[in-house]
């Protein structure tokens, strides 16, 4: 009777998803049609599915969080919140995939990088006879008060790269005070990172910072949306996958990690329009999506930002001299 929890406990797995919604349930039916483990899924933004998982680091709910950017990976790392895993797929993998694992002990790796931009409804900006933006500091423009939405940075791992990106183009001084001036333009901080521009796809919003391939995404699919590349440059994301330290379902956590490096699973992102460059080199590209090499990138420092003490400060004087305002 021995081999009976351990047997059904293979069969189990609850995942965590900082994704878009659509690609996560993606994953999760195609994983459990792979496999016949039966997936539980939740999907929350970066920010707060690494708080969930401090909250319930004494009690592990949770087996392997896959998506959404790297740095509250790493932060999690870090913390002790997940566990080092060597995948057999790693020789199939980017670089940068490899070396977000390396900085961070095996205890995550990258799955997929996208720029951060911004995008806008060109026909709201018409009938609103707003300028055409195209570096971060038109979004400071007085003209574009109320129609400039983003995500709250303490939540969305998105808004936290595009505070993080701020500090690194400007300086901490002039990213901040970009800051302040971007949160007179601000019509709301949204929980997640994508919400910005599928509220500019239907109208309800002008102008998103998002990372670029969600913008593509809504242009593809038939909005009035045009997408920016910020002339001053951009930061980039390493999106991540970590396996939570106490795992109750370890094989199966396992068995998603080493299935999500696959070319196959990767490839499945095309199937919703998801444009982030794939970390496993045989994985299929979209001609849509954004071209990384004609991006003018930042030399993003993933080992700082995404540094426990770095990432609570940066949230801490966000929340007192911006949004506090
Ligand atoms: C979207 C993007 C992902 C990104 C994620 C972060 O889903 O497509 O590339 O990793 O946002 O989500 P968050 O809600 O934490 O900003």
């Amino acid at each position: 009777m021995s081999f009976s929890t351990s047997a059904f406990a293979a069969d189990k797995l609850t995942f965590y998803c900082s994704a878009q919604e659509d690609w996560c349930q993606l994953m999760t039916q195609e994983f459990s049609a792979a496999t016949g483990i039966k997936v539980n899924m939740t999907r929350k933004s970066s920010g707060e599915t690494f708080a969930q998982i401090k909250a319930e680091s004494a009690n592990p709910k949770g087996d392997v969080w896959w998506g959404g950017t790297g740095d509250p990976h790493l932060q999690a790392a870090e913390e002790g919140l997940t566990e080092p895993y060597v995948s057999p797929m790693r020789s199939e993998l980017q670089d940068w995939a490899l070396r977000q694992a390396s900085s961070a002990s095996d205890k995550t790796i990258g799955i997929y990088s996208g720029a951060l931009g911004y995008g806008y409804n060109e026909e709201l900006l018409k009938k609103n006879n707003l300028p055409v933006p195209s570096c971060w500091k038109d979004l400071l423009k007085p003209e574009y008060k109320g129609h400039v939405q983003m995500a709250n940075p303490n939540s969305s791992g998105t808004a936290y790269t595009t505070l993080a990106t701020m500090v690194q183009i400007f300086g901490e001084e002039e990213g901040f005070e970009f800051m302040r001036g971007l949160h007179k333009n601000i019509n709301q901080y949204t929980k997640s990172g994508s919400a910005p521009i599928k509220a500019a796809a239907k109208g309800e919003n002008t102008i998103g910072i998002v990372f670029m391939h969600d913008a593509v995404k809504q242009a593809v699919s038939g909005f009035p949306i045009k997408v920016v590349a910020p002339c001053e440059g951009t930061g980039y994301e390493i999106g991540s996958m970590s396996i939570i330290n106490g795992a109750r379902n370890m094989e199966s956590a396992k068995k998603f990690y080493d299935w999500a490096l696959s070319a196959d699973a990767q490839s499945l992102a095309l199937q919703v329009k998801a444009f982030q460059v794939p970390s496993n080199t045989g994985s299929s590209t979209s001609p849509s999506a954004p071209d990384l090499s004609t991006i003018k990138l930042i030399d993003y420092d993933f080992k700082k930002y995404g540094s426990s003490s770095e990432r609570k400060r940066l949230l801490k004087k966000w929340d007192d001299e911006v949004y506090a305002q």
